[in-house]
């Protein structure tokens, strides 16, 4: 058993994770930004760089979820800053606050990231952990996102970032948004269709970071995308065919980029052919490895 602090806990990913840690009789105290409602919450400020280093004693591990939403709105100056600040200023001040700590120190600390890391020009290259970061907005903010924790590496402690691929699931997240318009017949591929599309249940995400937080060779950076990435054709068409709707209507790359601007142009219309090389060197079984049949499983 292990006690274990997780920021971000309140989130997509946060929430069946910290479920399935306590299932599993591990302890887990919540880091929160509002008032602590218990005794299993301690109040931080990422953004005021206000956390007791005291609050990190005695934990074995430490793990980081926040971010505010990347798809909630278009991308101004103002709402890059939210984006960036939101992640870097989180784990960097846990980071830092694990390297104040001299006894009492939590030995490992996992991290999200994004296969955003590798920008979105990249066509139909494979990409696997090696590959460089892109130099757009993305590839720029998980840079800076995964370089945050370089205090807690230099302090000895176990650093593994998960790069996750889009995490699909019908309670929350991009499947949440596609999933009416779709039932409404209303889908259909985006821009050419021919971009790679990278993708993980949300199962296998919260897989991957138990695996991250238990297996004591991880460290480092590791892509969480499903073995079987697909073009944006061909998810349109299988999650057509899951709904029992014909996804045909398209939207052009030019109205995405109208609508949806910085933003749209690189989630909707950029390609990210990611594949989980670390993961499965290591021996990870992804529950949900084909599109297909995970769309099946989880609508
Ligand atoms: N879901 C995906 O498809 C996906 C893909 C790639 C990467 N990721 C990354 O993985 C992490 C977890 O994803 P998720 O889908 O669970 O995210 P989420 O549902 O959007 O939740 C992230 C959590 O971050 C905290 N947060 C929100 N706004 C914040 C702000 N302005 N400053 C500091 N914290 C803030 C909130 O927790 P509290 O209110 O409890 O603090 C929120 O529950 C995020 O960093 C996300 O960028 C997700």
């Amino acid at each position: 058993m292990m006690r274990i602090l997780m920021a971000g806990a309140s989130g997509m990913v946060g929430k069946p994770l910290a479920e399935r840690l306590q299932e599993q009789g591990h302890e887990i105290v919540r880091l929160v930004r509002r008032k602590p409602r218990n005794d299993s919450e301690i109040r931080w400020d990422p953004g005021a760089g206000d956390l007791d280093v005291e609050a990190l004693r005695g934990f074995d591990a430490v793990v980081c979820l926040s971010g505010a939403n990347i798809s909630a709105g278009r991308w101004t100056e103002a709402r890059k800053r939210t984006l960036v600040s939101s992640r870097v200023d989180s784990v960097s001040l846990l980071a830092n606050r694990l390297a104040e700590l001299n006894d009492g120190r939590p030995r490992i600390f996992v991290s999200a990231s994004a296969i955003g890391y590798y920008g979105a020009n990249n066509g139909d290259r494979a990409l696997d952990e090696t590959a460089p970061a892109g130099e757009d907005f993305l590839g720029s903010l998980c840079k800076q996102w995964e370089a945050a924790a370089d205090p807690a590496r230099a302090a000895g402690v176990r650093v593994v970032h998960l790069r996750l691929a889009v995490v699909l699931d019908p309670s929350d997240g991009m499947l949440k948004k596609v999933l009416p318009v779709f039932r409404m017949n209303l889908g259909g591929p985006l821009g050419s269709g021919k971009q790679y599309f990278s993708w993980v249940s949300l199962e296998d995400a919260v897989h991957a970071f138990i695996w991250g937080i238990e297996t004591e060779e991880a460290v480092g950076a590791y892509n969480v995308a499903a073995p079987y990435p697909v073009t944006n054709r061909e998810f349109t068409s299988a999650l057509g065919k899951a709904v029992g709707r014909v996804a045909l209507l398209p939207a052009p790359g030019f109205a995405i980029r109208l609508a949806l601007g910085e933003m749209g142009e690189s989630l909707l219309l950029g390609s990210a052919r990611v594949y989980p090389k670390r993961l499965e060197t290591a021996g990870f079984a992804f529950t949900h490895p084909k599109l297909d049949a995970t769309l099946r499983a989880i609508l």
